[in-house]
């Protein structure tokens, strides 16, 4: 499959998150060349700090489907966790009576969310280019401790993400994006306290919301942004003890 710049810029610009799917599944072909692609990003010093776990067990995906709230992954094609990983460096430190400790640092925490995190948009961007149509979802993180437990996931390792990804059942519109002048500077960062409200790109994005095709509703960005404020404080309010507890952040 030849795609010159043009095209990826292409999709790229066309992006969007697809929530619903055809019911029929990737086959292992286009999930291993999903996983070659997320296996070519760039990772942090060479350390190939993650590792992706395709979970195809219904009974766990039902368990995902309830983590997160989102019953419609139970209708994609193929659904990755995303997983922070310094359990397999750890194993080749031990054998090689090297000393582990800097792999529980939050260096090294960071390192393997960087690298799960870019390996994760390597494989939206290859999903794409494949016809396929995908969401990334952090709400896996509603209930960490359960997904550790579900996956079997040993000391040094943290779920991130689950990915789902499918056939498109539909053809979101695209989102609008904040103005580059309120998110590109020059050398130095440019906001400031007195920053100007949002009335265009709050207009834009109303507009957005109540001409899309599902879900409409009346919000601005600055609603929105207001809005996920209020979110139930003690969901995830667990997270820093379950990253120690995988014993990452030990400085
Ligand atoms: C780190 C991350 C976590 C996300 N988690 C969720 C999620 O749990 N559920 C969901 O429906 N979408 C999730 N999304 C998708 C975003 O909602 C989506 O990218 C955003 O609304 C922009 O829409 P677009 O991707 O269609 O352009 C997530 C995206 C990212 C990058």
């Amino acid at each position: 499959m030849a795609l010159n710049k043009q095209t990826i810029l292409a999709q790229l610009l066309a992006h969007r998150s697809v929530r619903q799917f055809k019911k029929k599944p990737l086959t292992t072909q286009q999930v291993e060349t999903l996983v070659e692609a997320a296996q070519h990003a760039s990772t942090s010093t060479f350390s190939q700090q993650y590792s992706i776990i395709s979970v195809t067990d219904p009974k766990v995906l039902t368990e995902i489907a309830e983590i997160t709230g989102h019953s419609w992954l139970l209708n994609s094609g193929h659904y990755f966790v995303m997983v922070a990983d310094q359990f397999r460096n750890f194993q080749i430190a031990k054998r090689n009576n090297a000393d582990p400790f800097i792999l529980h640092t939050t260096d090294k925490f960071l390192a393997a969310v960087f690298d799960a995190a870019i390996a994760t948009e390597n494989i939206m961007i290859a999903a794409e280019s494949m016809g396929l149509g995908a969401t990334i979802m952090g709400s896996i993180l509603n209930d960490s401790n359960r997904m550790i437990q579900l996956l079997s996931l040993p000391e040094l390792t943290f779920p991130l993400l689950g990915i789902a990804i499918g056939y498109p059942d539909d053809e979101p519109e695209l989102k609008p994006r904040l103005p580059q002048a309120m998110m590109h500077f020059n050398n130095q960062y440019h906001l400031t306290p007195e920053m100007p409200n949002l009335v265009d790109y709050d207009q834009l994005l109303a507009e957005y919301y109540q001409s899309r095709s599902t879900h409409r509703r009346a919000e601005t960005f600055s609603h929105h942004i207001i809005s996920e404020l209020s979110r139930d404080r003690r969901v995830r309010s667990d997270l820093l003890h379950n990253i120690k507890a995988q014993g990452f952040l030990v400085d």
